[in-house]
């Protein structure tokens, strides 16, 4: 199943009336169609007025906000607002409530709150899931499914630590194969039963905080635990919906590069994937680019869902910028440009009162349609809805891949040595950044996935190496592929155990080298590094090669290994194996991927300009669309490198002419 079939990009967000008298309802609807909104994201909050005691389902408001919605023709994405869970329940069976990692049972309070082994909450929010489906499947409103709200967070109660040790009996079958996994002869840790194995947090394994755990192997496995654990809670819920209604897509919201949970788990269970877009104040627009790229890939390219992005602020951070005129239809069609199907916002109308009532919404406390940020979101809606169905399933016809892997993330920051410093989306992004700047189309994949359509695969820091990957990047190189991959690669198998041999491991024949020894410096420690014309800066970590038929490309500059490589290429069959085995700059990384990129002319034409992105989709009837996206306050003057017709303007421009971006500008070229 994908996502909803739509005649155009489903516009609007997160609506909750239920905090306001009815009154209001008409009003909010004068301005949603005002505004070009035609998509209401409903109940995400309102279990306790759904079920305000046990024996008591009240569809009063729901029924009234979904009826309303089909009056004017607008759909809903209905949720089934479990994510919160209401005070009675907290009350009645007290274990619903998280226990922390410091093991401190919480009273209620909050949201997201419920501990996921416990049947009383399994059992209620499946049973609110059966109610809703039951009552407002064939709605004439009803979209899509939106289960809970950004599942995420652990919890180590006694129940998790029972369903942990389940977990673990169907993962390893013997106590003998988890010793091995987790390495437990060190520090005397060899179970004997499967009740002495407690989950790892401030009063078991871990000595400093969730990162300093003395098993990483016992770490890796909570994580995936805990993965598996709110995935099966969305999953009882998906079921519940699917008794009642078979054919509604099915989703929940996810958060993009999101350590708690392996999205990867997830996938296969989604319908369709979306995910709420917050991208940290000041980082670059690949940053976000980064997060739809990865969404994409949770279904092996398919469209996804913009379920979230604030038209103005937000509220959850110790300061929270406004976004400038133009931003904003700037990072729509950012997601759009990426493979987002739908653009929608929290909220559309701000809360009075709680901690999210200086949250950015499309209407204000004063409910007015002329404010500034109202007109920009009408606006917006205008185009989107001139544009009509000339995006949907579109897909991004990307021939390079970067290897994702939170296995990897999580082993690689719990990892005592070589450098606490190295963080996992840092190192990522770099390479994404470059990737995307140089003009390339990246899909962000798992490790897992089909290489064959690519001839360019990024394995930056993927700090373990499970299954037949080794094999599979090798055949990529042989038949003329590139493989770049970075220091504190293929350091360890699936439980995080070094592997016996040389660094790195399994990719060593690949890369053409050998790695005995590595340094870390602290942050400020800069050792120059020689590529060619450039000087780069490189950090942190410094592995020190020996290369076995690999060639030097870039070498140290400092310190006793002053002169080794930094930087090799090795020549395998009829492609290449590029290893960096230290933390370059960005232009070090720059300058590495688009050596790496140019090799198979994947070098875009506007490449030199580095505040303009642009992304490719291909249509499901094969129109090629090109989305030129400026991301500086100044105009931007390219030159055309193909005829192309704007979809935005209609004006046409044949190769050659110039091409002139507004400041924060877009153009969605159909491409001749
Ligand atoms: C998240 C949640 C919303 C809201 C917004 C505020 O994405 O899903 O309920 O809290 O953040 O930014
Ligand atoms: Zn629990």
């Amino acid at each position: 199943m994908t996502a909803p079939r739509t005649s155009k990009i489903p516009y609007g967000g997160d609506y909750n009336p239920e905090q306001w008298p009815e009154a209001t309802w008409a009003e909010d609807h004068r301005l949603f169609t005002k505004a070009g909104i035609d998509t209401l994201t409903v109940g995400v909050f309102s279990w306790s007025l759904t079920q305000p005691d046990p024996g008591t389902y009240d569809f009063t408001t729901l029924d009234r906000v979904l009826d309303r919605a089909a009056t004017h023709g607008r759909r809903v994405c209905l949720a089934t607002g479990t994510a919160a869970v209401p005070p009675w329940l907290a009350k009645r069976h007290p274990e619903v409530n998280r226990t922390d990692f410091e093991g401190r049972r919480h009273r209620y309070g909050q949201r997201h709150n419920f501990c996921p082994a416990s049947t009383a909450y399994r059992g209620a929010a499946t049973a609110l899931a059966a109610r809703l489906a039951e009552r407002y499947a064939g709605h004439p409103a009803l979209l899509a499914w939106h289960i809970n709200n950004e599942y995420g967070g652990a919890c180590y109660c006694d129940l998790c630590a029972d369903a942990f040790r389940a977990w673990l009996r169907a993962r390893y079958e013997t106590l003998d194969a988890l010793n091995d996994a987790w390495w437990t002869t060190f520090w005397s840790h060899r179970y004997t039963d499967w009740d002495q194995i407690e989950p790892p947090s401030a009063l078991t394994e871990h000595w400093r905080g969730p990162d300093h755990t003395a098993f990483q192997g016992i770490t890796l496995d909570y994580h995936r635990f805990t993965t598996d654990a709110l995935l099966g809670c969305f999953l009882g819920e998906k079921e519940a919906i699917r008794a009642h209604d078979p054919d509604t897509p099915v989703t929940t919201n996810l958060m993009g590069l999101y350590r708690p949970l392996d999205y990867h788990r997830w996938a296969p269970h989604l319908d369709f994937a979306s995910w709420d877009n917050y991208p940290p104040p000041d980082a670059p627009p690949t940053r976000a680019a980064l997060g739809h790229d990865l969404t994409r890939g949770l279904k092996d390219g398919a469209p996804f869902w913009l379920m979230e992005q604030t038209p103005s602020t937000t509220a959850c951070r110790d300061v929270n910028p406004l976004r400038r005129p133009g931003e904003l239809r700037l990072a729509t069609w950012q997601a759009i440009a990426h493979g987002a199907d739908a653009a929608l916002y929290f909220q559309l109308r701000a809360s009075r009162g709680a901690c999210e009532k200086y949250h950015g919404a499309v209407v204000g406390h004063a409910g007015r349609d002329d404010t500034r940020v109202f007109q920009e979101v009408a606006e917006l809606g205008r185009e989107l809805s001139d544009l009509g169905a000339t995006t949907l399933g579109a897909r991004t016809p990307a021939r390079t891949a970067l290897l994702f892997d939170w296995d990897s993330w999580w082993a690689l920051e719990i990892s005592d040595g070589p450098s606490r410093p190295v963080r996992y989306p840092d190192v990522v992004h770099a390479y994404y950044r470059a990737a995307r700047e140089a003009g390339a189309d990246v899909d962000v994949v798992p490790v897992t996935a089909d290489l064959t359509p690519y001839d360019v695969v990024l394995a930056p820091v993927l700090h373990l190496v499970k299954g037949d990957l080794a094999a599979r990047l090798e055949a990529l190189v042989r038949r003329g592929g590139s493989v770049l991959a970075t220091f504190l690669t293929a350091r360890c198998d699936e439980h995080d155990r070094a592997f016996p041999a040389d660094v790195p491991g399994p990719l060593a024949p690949l890369m053409g080298i050998r790695i005995d020894e590595w340094d870390a410096r602290p942050e400020d420690v800069v050792n120059p590094v020689r590529l060619g014309d450039l000087t780069a800066g490189a950090r942190l970590v410094f592995e020190i090669v020996r290369p076995r038929g690999a060639e030097p490309v870039g070498t140290y500059g400092a310190d006793f290994y002053a002169g080794t490589p930094a930087v090799t290429r090795h020549r395998v069959g009829a492609g290449e194996a590029w290893y960096v085995a230290t933390a370059l700059d960005q232009p070090g990384v720059d300058h590495v991927v688009r050596r790496v990129l140019a090799r198979h002319d994947l070098v875009g034409p506007h490449a030199d300009h580095a505040a303009v992105e642009t992304a490719h989709r291909v249509t499901p009837d094969g129109t090629r669309l090109l989305f030129l996206l400026n991301h500086a306050p100044e105009p931007a003057r390219l030159t055309a490198h193909a005829t192309a017709e704007d979809l935005l303007t209609g004006r046409r421009t044949d190769r050659g002419e110039p091409l002139t971006l507004d400041p924060h500008g877009v153009a969605v070229l159909r491409l001749r």
